[in-house]
């Protein structure tokens, strides 16, 4: 509803008397935009005067032409209509209805098309428009003082519409037929409907970025407390969608941790960059369904080169197939998925046919340090517990280990190996390791959540020879390429087995002739958010050099932490930090939680406590792309104020 109350149609201007009766006259009633804007009489009589000498320089079916191309690129419903109707005396309807669908195939000519094409940017984006898009209408035998009446005529509808929308004047039933209107409003945005609840959604959310380099990292409230505040049942009726959207913030904000922040350095948690962000809001309006390449092409094609793009950046094999799941674990899942298949395959098995009932046993061999998440995805995987194979003092896989448990092996096997442990960052001996398993006939599985970004870089790669070998890698986008929640990502080899594994033949799954695999072939899920364009734009953003600084920039402040932290009184750093991740003990077990949870509790900076390698310990992870040196003196700082809290002495 407009925030000005229209004036009665009466005033004391002879202008306005005349300009209303005159509407009267024509339509039987005075537009709410006129009485609205000639609240400002003076004005208004310089806009008609303005409008009507540009009209009349142009005469009335390009001045109309103009208009509708200036209204619509500006999403003005008034105008539209208004000038829809007016256009009746100059078009026959048939035509205008063909115009106003699309200008393109309307039987009109070629300068007026151009003419349209000039007034819609003039009124989107008339800052980028140089002396070639003139030159454009002056090919098509349009004087220079013909060109500028168009760009007048567009840019006097900005003026126009745009005060109407600013003014939020309500619109008044026009007197045109259905398929007229229809064809007149089809693809203008509906402020009403999503501009108000997106502006405050974009107001809250630059509240809340802006506040995240300053603001305390930890909760105020903790989950029962958000629970209490969100108590109550399923309200009865509807509320407003932008009131919605404000009471979520207002409820939540006390309840947020500040991953983003450059001070949280919990579990592997990526931060979020400006570019990932933006493209995550577009995955959002554009609601794509990205299963299929036929259903949504713009999804599938990003999906296409951000997969590529992640194999040539990380150097694994151009013709492995990529698939974005939620995260690390249904990546793991995804790339394990691909391995039973392979060695059922190649035991004679059919797996599709039959399940696993009845199945040759699959023996899958993982380090003892393994995340928790590879063991979640064999139970999907109806693979049961896995069999442990022994590491070394920084969670690397015993090669020689690896090998013993092999021998004993007989039938299918999978190998997963570790790109990044946990807590220490170490990578298993990647070449060895899959030498080994391959020699043995097994398929082999990389966990690489947050490590196989360090491959990017010409510093870690070293660390990572021969990873390219393996069969499946897993990881994160939402960790180390700091994307927003969620996006993981399943590398496979050979991308068959992902048909095999997750493809569906239905009627209603419409796919093409051509050999590309479609998105949901190679994922558990069928239906799903694009959350490859969020990587896309990362990469986008970074291009190669800047993906290399990224993941380099991390380890170093990892160091960085590290050598802080040592400078502080009884503090022992238990990992050799090979790249993101760093353990610190403060003596004994009962002092170093005590110390953990202070810092915690302090909430300055974030750090999770854990245990390693059968001892308490405060772990770092640096995973955020905006982590700064005074962010680190600040997580130095930190640890230093709780160690002073908790004097050595008080130890257990
Ligand atoms: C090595 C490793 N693998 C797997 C995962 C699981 O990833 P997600 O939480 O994205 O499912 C993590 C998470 O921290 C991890 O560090």
């Amino acid at each position: 509803m407009s925030i000005i109350k229209p004036p009665a149609t009466r005033s004391d201007s002879a202008f306005l008397d005349a300009l209303f009766a005159s509407e009267v006259a024509d339509q039987g009633f005075v537009s709410r935009h006129t009485s609205v804007l000639s609240l400002n009489a003076e004005v208004y009589e310089a806009w008609e005067e303005l409008s009507a000498a540009v009209h009349r320089s142009m005469g009335t079916r390009r001045y109309e032409l103009v208009t509708l191309a200036a209204a619509g690129a500006i999403g003005s419903t008034h105008c539209r209509l208004a000038h829809g109707r007016k256009s009746l005396a100059v078009f026959g309807r048939e035509q205008l209805v063909r115009i106003a669908r699309d200008y393109h195939s309307a039987g009109l000519d070629e300068a007026e098309v151009a003419m349209m094409e000039f007034a819609e940017r003039v009124s989107t984006d008339s800052a980028s428009m140089t002396d070639l898009d003139s030159e454009g209408l002056r090919a098509l035998g349009l004087s220079d003082p013909e060109i500028v009446d168009v760009a007048l005529a567009a840019a006097a509808r900005n003026f126009y519409s745009r005060a109407v929308q600013a003014l939020a004047v309500e619109v008044d039933p026009v007197d045109i037929d259905e398929e007229l209107r229809a064809a007149l409003l089809q693809g203008l945005p509906d402020h009403r409907l999503y501009r108000e609840p997106l502006d405050r959604a974009h107001r809250h959310a630059l509240r809340w970025l802006d506040s995240v380099p300053t603001r305390r990292v930890a909760p105020e409230l903790d989950a029962d407390a958000l629970d209490e505040r969100l108590a109550g049942g399923l309200p009865e009726g509807p509320t407003d969608a932008a009131a919605v959207v404000d009471e979520l913030a207002s409820i939540c904000e006390p309840g947020l941790m500040g991953i983003g922040s450059g001070r949280f350095f919990g579990w592997v948690m990526g931060g979020v960059l400006p570019a990932a962000l933006a493209a995550d809001w577009l995955v959002g309006a554009w609601d794509q369904n990205a299963a299929m390449r036929f259903a949504t092409p713009a999804t599938a094609a990003v999906e296409g080169v951000a997969g590529r793009w992640i194999l040539e950046l990380l150097g694994l094999p151009a013709s492995a197939a990529v698939g974005f799941t939620t995260g690390g674990t249904v990546a793991n899942f995804v790339g394990l998925a691909a391995g039973r298949q392979s060695v059922l395959d190649d035991a004679g098995w059919d797996l599709a046919l039959h399940g696993l009932s009845g199945s040759p046993r699959i023996t899958v061999l993982v380090g003892d340090e393994r995340h928790g998440s590879i063991d979640l995805a064999l139970r999907y995987l109806g693979l049961g517990t896995p069999t442990v194979v022994p590491s070394d003092d920084q969670g690397r896989i015993l090669v020689e280990e690896l090998a013993r448990a092999l021998a004993g092996i007989d039938g299918p096997a999978i190998v997963c190996l570790q790109a990044g442990n946990l807590h220490s960052g170490a990578f298993d001996p990647m070449r060895e390791a899959i030498h080994l398993a391959h020699s043995h006939g097994a398929w082999v599985h990389v966990d690489g959540a947050f490590g196989l970004w360090a491959a990017a870089s010409p510093l870690y790669r070293g660390a990572l020879d021969g990873i390219e070998g393996a069969d499946s890698w897993a990881t994160d986008a939402h960790k180390t390429l700091n994307v927003p929640y969620d996006c993981g990502v399943a590398v496979v080899a050979r991308p068959e087995l992902l048909q095999a594994a997750f493809g569906l033949h239905t009627s209603y799954i419409i796919q093409g002739e051509h050999a590309v695999m479609d998105p949901f072939e190679k994922v558990p899920e069928m239906s799903r958010r694009a959350r490859e364009l969020p990587v896309w734009a990362a990469l986008r953003s970074l291009g190669r050099s800047g993906a290399v600084a990224l993941v380099e920039g991390l380890a170093a402040n990892a160091r960085a932490l590290a050598a802080g932290m040592l400078a502080l009184p009884d503090v022992e750093v238990l990992n050799t930090v090979a790249f993101t991740q760093v353990c610190l003990s403060f003596g004994s077990d009962e002092r170093t939680r005590r110390v953990a949870e202070r810092v915690m509790a302090e909430g300055a900076v974030w750090m999770s406590g854990s245990r390693w390698q059968d001892r308490e310990v405060l772990r770092i992870s640096v995973s955020n792309w905006s982590t700064d040196e005074a962010d680190v003196a600040a997580a130095v700082s930190a640890v230093e104020r709780a160690l002073a809290a908790e004097p050595a002495t008080t130890a257990g």
